[in-house]
């Protein structure tokens, strides 16, 4: 059967020449700092980024956890959206593990305002955990892939500036709001303290994300990355895939912003779907099938008998994204079983 797989862009596969430069990559023990691979891949995302410097981590979740250890204290407050990953989707780690509290503020498809942060800001009292941290997630996962612009970042930045706090961006797709928004990624960099980026989404390498910021938060990452088991030894095998997706897997993003678009487009189309197209921006796409009477684990499962993979959310949410592997024919095939499983749902 033909499978066509658009639960993620974390299911794509290291590419030939990530695999060979996986195969012969120059290896050392890094946890002596010693990988001459790992070294020079964190160069060069410290250099992309514009910040001083880098550090390689097992997966977006470490990154984020080391991130927000790094430049917090046990029993602090960190401002969070809603529907952040950081708090949705990763164990609840900064409390677990970082003695962290959560403060959620609602956004606007996804984007916080500093308006709307600054009611939730508390001035200093014997009663209140003291805030230190607030992060952004950009492209917001949950929200649908959506953009914070440079706008955005920098009014949000202003503002916790303003109270002594530290801005962190879990960038795990920062270079898809970037080629969304066809600018330098150091747009959206310039004004956060601190980012995380995914080498193994849309990039297409194996395993890894990165941390960037200065000097000292890296240091101090670098020991919590260790405390929480992520100091690797030859991991040069994993930054030799990661350097060929920051030099080569970028400009091809914009393929996947257009087959999510052609896919929003068409689903809209079917009756019984509702798509909020302001929300497609770049490879996500969220759907809502409860206009079919059906909710979205049933209608994962039907597209599923025809190989056609997706992901159920709450009630009829569903949600889907394109990446590399996936072809416009795909989208096509993809598209005609939705019709298909749409029609035969109106039927019953
Ligand atoms: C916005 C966002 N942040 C963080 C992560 C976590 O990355 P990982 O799955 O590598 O832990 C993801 C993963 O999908 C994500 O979408």
């Amino acid at each position: 059967m033909r499978i066509v797989d658009l639960r993620s862009d974390t299911v794509t596969l290291p590419t030939e020449e990530m695999l060979e430069a996986m195969r012969t990559a120059p290896l050392g023990d890094d946890v002596y700092g010693e990988d001459p691979t790992v070294n020079r891949l964190e160069e060069l995302a410290a250099k992309k980024m514009g910040k001083d410097a880098a550090l390689l981590t097992t997966s977006g979740t470490q990154a984020n956890l080391v991130s927000a250890m790094s430049q917090t204290t046990r029993g602090d407050e960190v401002i969070l959206e809603a529907e952040a990953h950081m708090y949705y989707y990763e164990v609840g780690a900064f409390s677990a593990l970082g003695g962290l509290v959560a403060r959620l503020v609602k956004g606007n498809m996804g984007i916080m305002s500093p308006q709307d942060i600054e009611q939730v800001l508390r001035p200093p009292n014997i009663h209140f955990p003291p805030t230190s941290l607030i992060c952004i997630e950009n492209t917001h996962n949950r929200a649908g892939g959506t953009i914070w612009s440079p706008t955005d970042v920098n009014k949000v930045y202003d503002l916790a500036k303003a109270h002594h706090l530290r801005v962190h961006m879990d960038g795990a797709r920062v270079f898809n709001a970037a080629v969304g928004l066809g600018v330098d990624v150091r747009e959206f960099t310039r004004h956060v303290d601190t980012l995380m980026f995914c080498l193994s989404k849309g990039l297409s390498a194996p395993i890894g994300s990165m941390v960037v910021g200065e000097q000292s938060f890296i240091d101090r990452a670098r020991r919590y990355r260790k405390m929480l088991g992520g100091g690797m030894r030859q991991a040069g095998v994993i930054a030799a895939a990661g350097i060929i997706a920051i030099e080569k897997m970028v400009d091809r993003l914009k393929d996947d912003h257009t087959n999510a678009k052609i896919l929003a487009t068409e689903l809209a189309k079917i009756p019984g779907i509702t798509v909020d197209m302001a929300r497609v921006q770049t490879n996500i796409v969220i759907y809502d099938v409860g206009g079919l009477g059906t909710d979205g684990k049933r209608w994962v499962a039907e597209l599923g008998k025809h190989g056609v993979k997706a992901g159920a959310q709450e009630l009829g949410r569903v949600r889907m994204v394109p990446h590399r592997g996936i072809e416009k024919e795909d989208i096509e095939y993809a598209l005609m079983v939705a019709e298909k499983v749409a029609r035969e749902i109106r039927k019953v």
